[in-house]
């Protein structure tokens, strides 16, 4: 169809460099820089201070502590366990303690020096074995599961378990955190923000301020980039700047530096998972215990929402007749880890990867066989560990046909003697599942609201609470419209996210953003073709009553409206608004939608927590040097569904990117602290995202064709994170590689992520063994 494909509504704008980030808005000239003195410990009393030298330096117009906020000094979203400056003590090396606003960074930073305070080093807590060990956990211990795990591992005629480590993950979004706010009348303020949630940036803007919601507006044109690190962590910035705003009565911005933002804010939570697994002769899993356990950092945030995420993933793609999932998440003196694509799936789907590749390891069979004889069954063995039927099961399909395009049995043929003939140099070949949960596992959350209105010229303005963070919702969204009304995208523009438009919104975020605001555009697009169906219907029957248009006949296409039935009664869609103007018709309406059939019981761990799940495949071969570490990416294969895709570029695009940066969390990306809790890797010298060399070098993506997902908009599916997670074969892929050291027979060390130092010291455990024992299959 023609209509599919427009681009980014904010390409142009990108590549010109005219697309306005927060950092780009015009300053007024009584504007002032606002930045943040934080903690340099990771945990400390704080004994005494002194801001009067600080506040004395000229052109500085406020130095702020705890003391001189005006409502509530907490800015946790979930859990009220975060202050938005420290009291008394600090939790992390990172938090915010004092607020500076002035004219100038550099008198800003003059007064930072000036800045006296006194601290009292405490003991802090850096890693999850410390945190169990000082038993400092958040909240309770959880779990779900169902059959009898214990004696289903006891009869099992093959046991193994083992530990996974995975690690953090730095966002690395573009443009930094940012926030600039403009004061308004009497205690107005007006937040111009860089944040997936705009209403939860309004609400805790309003609490520190101590004022009402409805004198805070938050608006937010467009975000450089999210990725989850601006679900919650985008609201610290915004209340930040507030503050100094209030203070001082002037617009002020704080716009973190680079490094500055990788040392304050969190990241993806490290975990550290245990698993046993009882199987039998033919790899099929028989029970499956798996105990998680995240580093949450200082504060709650997000975290047991997350762990919920990574139990509920802990099953991949598999049925597992006896499953039991244990989670702990866990109290560390490091930044506060949040949302991060993926949400906590891709810790439990690493998990039970682990399992399937080690069963197979261990019975000697291809892992894409022994993956396959445990999917979820289309008729039966279709129902996951916490009761949700798996409908429209696509994994069997979709492997199939990417088993076949991506020629994987050849090519493993073709690796094993590469293998067989290369020393220092091995090859190896994964396909990994994903089957992702869509809908907030926050049940309340999944739902939006738009506000469309027509202008007497028949152009359109759509409103919706989502936000554009280069995901491509805003165009979705236009396409969307378009379709509805029956007109060319051109009329149509999509606002900035604006608080004061569409209230209470959920973030945008659980790539549910297209799914939840295209809903509710339709919904109000649907009230306003009702209105002006009925009112065209007169116009059409007073001109001659003798022949009769019935409203329900009203046909909304090609810039034009007409009667079905009497196809000469049409009328250019401009025209048609005009009219209804001077017929006083309404041409404003707001929309709502939620998502129908979803609920589950939390506490039990049992129920319909997702409308539907997205499925894709990928297929990795990965070239290891054993003599450095290095990995090049030689080929991936992926199928991914997406529905009857709304936008196939920008989900292309989503597919290519989320695999990219997934394969960034399982091979370089890695985050170091100090003994002391100070991040190692605060720049992007030190730690390592991956760039243009790092992409597969032959990269074969497709949408699945032909297989629409009806209850949703435009019978789509969302894709924002799931593909993230097919990184997991590169990961594997990788780890094949090192088994081929050991002819297949020992299971090599391995965690994530795979960096070159983990490889090399794979390679060497693996040589001393085969050393020791030549062939012995290693079960830990
Ligand atoms: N794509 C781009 N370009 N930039 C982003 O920040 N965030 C990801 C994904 N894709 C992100 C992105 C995350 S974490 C989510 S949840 C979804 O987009 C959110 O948008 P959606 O719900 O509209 O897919
Ligand atoms: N995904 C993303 N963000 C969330 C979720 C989720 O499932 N639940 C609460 N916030
Ligand atoms: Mo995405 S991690 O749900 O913002």
């Amino acid at each position: 169809m023609e209509m599919k494909q427009p681009p980014h509504e904010s390409a142009w704008l990108h590549v010109t460099g005219e697309a306005v980030f927060v950092d780009d808005m015009p300053a007024s000239t009584r504007q002032l820089v606002g930045t943040v003195y934080y903690s340099p410990h990771a945990h400390a009393r704080i004994r005494s201070c002194d801001l009067s030298a600080a506040r004395a330096v000229p052109g500085v117009h406020a130095v702020l502590s705890f003391r001189d906020i005006p409502g509530a000094n907490q800015m946790g979203p979930v859990v009220h366990d975060e202050p938005c400056l420290a009291e008394g003590e600090v939790h992390f090396a990172g938090q915010a303690v004092f607020l500076i606003a002035g004219e100038t960074e550099d008198v800003c930073l003059k007064a930072e020096r000036l800045i006296r305070v006194e601290f009292e080093p405490l003991d802090a807590i850096l890693s999850i074995n410390d945190a169990i060990a000082r038993n400092s956990m958040l909240g309770i211990q959880r779990s779900m599961g169902r059959g009898s795990v214990g004696v289903a591992l006891k009869s099992a005629p093959h046991v193994l378990r083992g530990e996974l480590l995975t690690g953090a993950q730095e966002h690395w979004y573009l443009e930094t955190q940012v926030a600039l706010c403009v004061p308004g009348e009497h205690r107005e303020i007006t937040v111009h923000a860089s944040s997936q949630n705009p209403s939860e940036t309004q609400t805790l803007v309003a609490e520190v301020l101590g004022v009402p919601k409805n004198e805070v507006v938050v608006e937010v044109r467009r975000i450089g980039g999210g990725f989850g690190g601006k679900e919650t962590q985008g609201n610290h910035v915004a209340c930040w700047a507030a503050l100094l705003c209030r203070a001082t009565g002037r617009p002020v911005k704080v716009r973190l530096h680079r490094d500055d933002d990788m040392i304050m804010t969190g990241k993806r939570h490290r975990f550290l998972s245990r698993y046993e697994v009882g199987f039998d002769d033919d790899g099929r899993l028989l029970a499956v215990q798996i105990e998680l356990n995240s580093d949450a950092g200082a504060a709650t945030d997000l975290s047991h929402a997350i762990m919920e995420r990574a139990m509920l993933h802990a099953d991949g793609a598999y049925f597992v007749p006896h499953m039991s999932v244990v989670s702990r998440v866990w109290r560390t003196n490091l930044p506060s880890n949040t949302a991060f694509r993926g949400f906590g799936g891709p810790q439990g789907m690493a998990v039970m990867e682990t399992v399937i590749d080690r069963v197979a390891r261990f019975l000697r069979k291809d892992a894409a066989d022994v993956r396959k004889l445990n999917f979820y069954g289309t008729e039966s063995r279709n129902t996951t560990h916490y009761g949700q039927t798996v409908e429209n099961n696509r994994l069997h399909l979709i492997y199939d046909r990417l088993m076949a395009s991506s020629d994987y049995r050849e090519r493993r043929r073709a690796i094993d003697e590469f293998n067989r003939a290369h020393e220092f140099l091995k090859k190896g070949l994964a396909i990994t599942p994903v089957k992702f949960g869509i809908s907030f596992t926050t049940t309340f959350l999944n739902q939006a609201g738009a506000l469309v209105v027509v202008y007497d010229d028949g152009t359109i303005l759509v409103n919706h609470g989502g936000t554009e963070m280069g995901q491509g919702l805003h165009t979705k969204i236009r396409q969307i419209a378009a379709a509805e009304f029956g007109v060319s995208i051109d009329r149509i523009k999509v606002t900035a996210t604006d608080t004061s438009k569409v209230p209470n919104t959920p973030p945008t975020a659980a790539s549910s953003g297209t799914d939840l605001n295209g809903a509710a555009v339709k919904n109000a697009i649907g009230t306003l073709k009702d209105r002006i169906a009925e009112a065209l219907t007169v116009i059409f029957n007073e001109k001659d009553p003798s022949v009769r248009t019935d409203k329900n006949e009203i046909l909304f296409q090609n810039d034009r409206i007409s009667d079905r039935r009497h196809p000469h009664r049409q009328m250019e869609f401009a025209e048609a608004m005009g009219l209804m103007r001077l017929r006083q018709i309404s041409l404003s309406a707001t929309g709502f939608y939620r998502t129908p059939g979803i609920g589950w019981d939390k506490v039990k761990g049992v129920g319909r927590p997702f409308h539907y799940y997205a499925f894709g495949m990928g297929v990795s071969e990965a070239l290891v040097d054993l003599l450095t570490g290095h990995v090049d990416l030689l080929r991936t294969d992926i199928l991914h569904d997406a529905g009857d895709s709304v936008n196939p570029g920008i989900d292309m695009g989503q597919v290519y990117g989320g695999y990219v940066q997934g394969v960034g969390w399982v091979t370089t990306e890695e985050i170091r602290w100090d003994a002391k809790g100070h991040l190692l890797t605060h720049s992007p010298d030190t730690y390592k995202i991956p760039t243009a060399h790092d992409i597969p070098k032959d990269f074969r993506v497709s949408l699945l064709q032909g297989f629409p997902n009806p209850t949703v908009i435009g019978s789509s599916k969302a894709v924002g994170e799931p593909p993230f997670m097919l990184a997991l074969s590169a990961w594997l892929a990788i780890k094949d590689a090192l088994s081929a050291v050991g002819n297949h027979m020992l299971e090599p060390e391995f965690s994530l992520p795979a960096t070159s130092e983990v490889i090399l010291l794979s390679v060497d455990n693996l040589k001393k063994s085969l050393q020791q024992k030549p062939i012995k299959v290693l079960t830990k």
